[in-house]
């Protein structure tokens, strides 16, 4: 698939055929691909966590309100980020990290692929929501210093997702400075 026409017919897919599931392969070949994804200094900090356990799918809402369509996927990836791997300052006056960030364009690189192939998938926030974060590593047995950033169920598609409207607005580009 071409990248402008991947990039402009993706969209979020929460009904998925639970009689099918993706093989290992193609989860494989999925994060591979996002795994080309920029970083701050290429750190490349991510890690992924695969879910296919029905009851964790199932129990995934407990976590993140706004993940009970997981239920049905035939997984779910949990892209995280090392923060002790990210680029990153820790001193008294200065205190950032690019862990969200290296991690959420693993995390389109994984609904880019999964498109690509033919899969349907939703990025589900995690990080900034502190609770959430904290919920996600005791589930999962996260270390501290990984970060979860992106919960992403997958499936096949029930239906192909609808077409949308033209995004593009003319009036959020700025040339040069924000007013004329
Ligand atoms: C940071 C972020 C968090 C999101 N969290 C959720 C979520 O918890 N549950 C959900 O169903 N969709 C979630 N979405 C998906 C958005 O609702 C979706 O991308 C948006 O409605 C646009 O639709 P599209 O992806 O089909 O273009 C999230 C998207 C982003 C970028």
């Amino acid at each position: 698939m071409d990248i402008i026409e991947g990039l402009k017919t993706r969209r979020s897919v929460r009904r998925f055929d639970t009689t099918q599931k993706i093989p290992h392969a193609d989860i494989e070949k999925i994060i591979a691909a996002a795994s080309y994804a920029p970083s701050a200094h290429n750190t490349q900090p991510w890690h992924f966590v695969v879910i296919e356990d029905k009851v964790q799918l199932a129990a995934l809402h407990t976590l993140q309100p706004w993940t009970a369509f997981a239920k049905d996927a035939s997984c779910v990836i949990l892209v995280c980020a090392d923060t002790e791997v990210s680029f990153h300052r820790e001193k008294e006056n200065e205190q950032w990290s690019y862990a969200d960030i290296d991690g959420t364009l693993a995390a389109y690189g994984i609904l880019l692929a999964a498109h690509d192939l033919g899969y349907g998938a939703c990025f589900c926030g995690a990080a900034p929501m502190p609770l959430v974060i904290e919920k996600l590593q005791e589930r999962f047995d996260l270390p501290r210093n990984i970060r979860p950033v992106a919960i992403i169920p997958l499936g096949v598609p029930m239906a192909s997702a609808a077409a949308v409207n033209d995004r593009y607005n003319a009036e959020k580009v700025h040339w040069g400075k924000w007013s004329d």
